[in-house]
């Protein structure tokens, strides 16, 4: 295995579904394992029973072999057949069921119905959408249960952000999100014994079997935590780009018609929006400091992407479920409960709600950022890195970035392991802006020792710069792709392609002007 185990429980793999091959995240040479394309030897050596067998596996086997003995069945066998073989759309809903059935399905009161709304993200780097999104939809009328997962990539996931603000609890029952859905509007929690437990054990068996980037599994994964929260609207950013689950853009396409048709059928409404994953999403990425740029967020300023991105989910999600006549008027909703605070009042008392002193959950929500950031975790030292060249901000490539803050603490390598909160790192420039050498471009908050020669060669790798005259960084957003039926009037699927650079507020002519039957 050119030097590397393949599966060594401790190692973050990820596979190459460009090579084929098993790659080792971080893993200098890129080393490949044996295994082949999935289309070569092992669709030949997998039973055809084990690779497709489980559509004979309705919940009533699934479920307990998950939760009471996972080792009694060849799990990691089943999740291998399962990457190699796929799964049928059939397969992947009764496999959605099968893990949603694990735990308690949520009741909610009648009338909140067309208020009951979720957004999941297939995760990014810098991705903290879910902390604004959450409260800013509460803020406007929503009703937002949301059960986020801890993420398998480099930099943690929404649940390790929010657990950087000292006293938050992620793990609520049934009742309590209920109580928090009155007084609050939302809640973030986490998957648990009572909510889709299954998904738990299979989320970390995937972990260690290199099956993460199965569509199907990713697929159900993300549905199960959504059907048992009874939404009335669901959408799913699904990434691509160079820091994305599926890099390629058609992959990730493929995924999102996949959880579109695969909700349909589960009788869940869910849309789903492409967006770019080549440079990190913000200007901060690590726990603590992208609470600090959620909030800055929430307090109406902070980067122009994330706002864009924060709006533009939003502002679809109350179209979709009717909440508004058009989704630059959800959007413009959205911005609207940013700056006059009502969304940040909304994140104060979700986090007084769910175990943050209040005091603490006030003094961050009104502080200034200086005062945030001694309120939150920090890194024990700071160094930054300098333009090696004059030129312009081409890219920032969150790959290595988010490779080397992994090293560093941020990120974990197995289920369970301690994060190193304050760890992470600040953009100092934008895409698009024009820099002279020896410009500071980014500070690493670390807590260890100097970063070592190859990490400065892999951060400054991450530095993209080009010839060109400025410009305005692109939007983040490529495609949205909306439900069957009703949405809310149009009839059939709708697939709603955004040219590059336009950016979401673009799609409200295309979306206005969808009429039953228009495709
Ligand atoms: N989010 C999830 O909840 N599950 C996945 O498999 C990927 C992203």
């Amino acid at each position: 295995m050119d030097g590397c185990a393949r599966v060594d429980g401790r190692t973050p793999w990820r596979t190459d579904t460009r090579g084929g091959g098993w790659v080792r995240a971080g893993c200098k040479d890129q080393c490949l394992g044996r295994l082949g394309a999935p289309n070569q030897t092992p669709t030949r050596t997998v039973p055809k029973t084990l690779a497709s067998g489980h559509s004979a596996m309705s919940a009533q086997v699934w479920t307990p072999v998950l939760l009471d003995n996972p080792l009694m069945c060849p799990l990691g066998a089943m999740l291998m057949a399962i990457r190699l073989r796929g799964m049928d759309p059939e397969e992947t809903a009764l496999l959605t069921q099968a893990l949603a059935r694990s735990g308690q399905k949520l009741e909610w009161p009648e009338a909140w119905h067309p208020h009951l709304v979720d957004k999941h993200s297939t995760g990014g780097v810098g991705d903290k959408v879910s902390l604004v999104l959450a409260p800013a939809l509460a803020a406007c009328g929503c009703k937002v249960p949301m059960i986020s997962g801890r993420g398998l990539g480099h930099t943690g996931g929404t649940l390790d952000k929010l657990e950087s603000i000292p006293g938050f609890n992620v793990v609520q029952s049934p009742e309590q999100m209920k109580l928090l859905l009155e007084q609050v509007g939302c809640c973030i929690v986490g998957q648990s014994e009572k909510l889709v437990p299954a998904d738990g054990v299979l989320y970390a068996a995937r972990d260690v079997t290199a099956t993460v980037d199965s569509l199907p599994l990713v697929t159900a994964s993300i549905l199960s935590k959504k059907v048992v929260e009874g939404l009335s609207a669901l959408i799913v950013d699904v990434k691509f780009g160079e820091a994305a689950l599926f890099p390629d853009q058609e992959q990730a396409r493929e995924l999102a018609r996949t959880l579109v048709g695969v909700g349909a059928s589960l009788g869940l409404r869910v849309a789903a929006a492409l967006t770019a994953m080549d440079s990190p999403l913000g200007r901060s990425v690590g726990h603590s400091l992208e609470v600090e740029e959620a909030l800055l967020c929430l307090d109406g300023a902070g980067p122009p992407d994330l706002r864009e991105l924060v709006t533009g989910l939003g502002g679809a999600l109350l179209w979709l479920s009717g909440q508004a006549e058009a989704q630059a008027r959800g959007a413009a909703r959205v911005a609207a409960a940013l700056d006059d605070g009502s969304a940040r009042g909304r994140f104060q008392q979700m986090l007084a709600a769910q175990g943050v002193e209040p005091a603490l959950a006030r003094a961050l929500c009104s502080g200034s950022p200086a005062r945030r950031r001694q309120l939150l975790p920090g890194a024990r030292d700071q160094e930054e890195l300098r333009a090696p060249a004059d030129g312009t901000v081409e890219r920032i490539r969150a790959l290595p970035l988010a490779l080397v803050l992994h090293e560093l603490g941020a990120g974990r390598s197995r289920a369970g392991e301690p994060l190193r909160l304050g760890v992470g790192a600040e953009l100092l420039v934008a895409v698009g802006q024009r820099l002279r050498r020896g410009t500071p471009w980014l500070r690493v908050h670390r807590d260890g020792a100097a970063l070592s020669g190859s990490q400065r060669r892999a951060l400054q790798g991450a530095l993209v710069l080009s010839d060109r005259a400025p410009f305005a960084a692109p939007s983040p957003l490529a495609e949205l792709i909306l439900p069957p039926g009703p949405a809310p009037e149009a009839a059939q699927e709708h697939h709603v392609h955004v040219a590059a650079g336009s950016g979401f507020q673009d799609l409200a002519p295309a979306l206005a002007a969808q009429t039953p039957g228009s495709s």
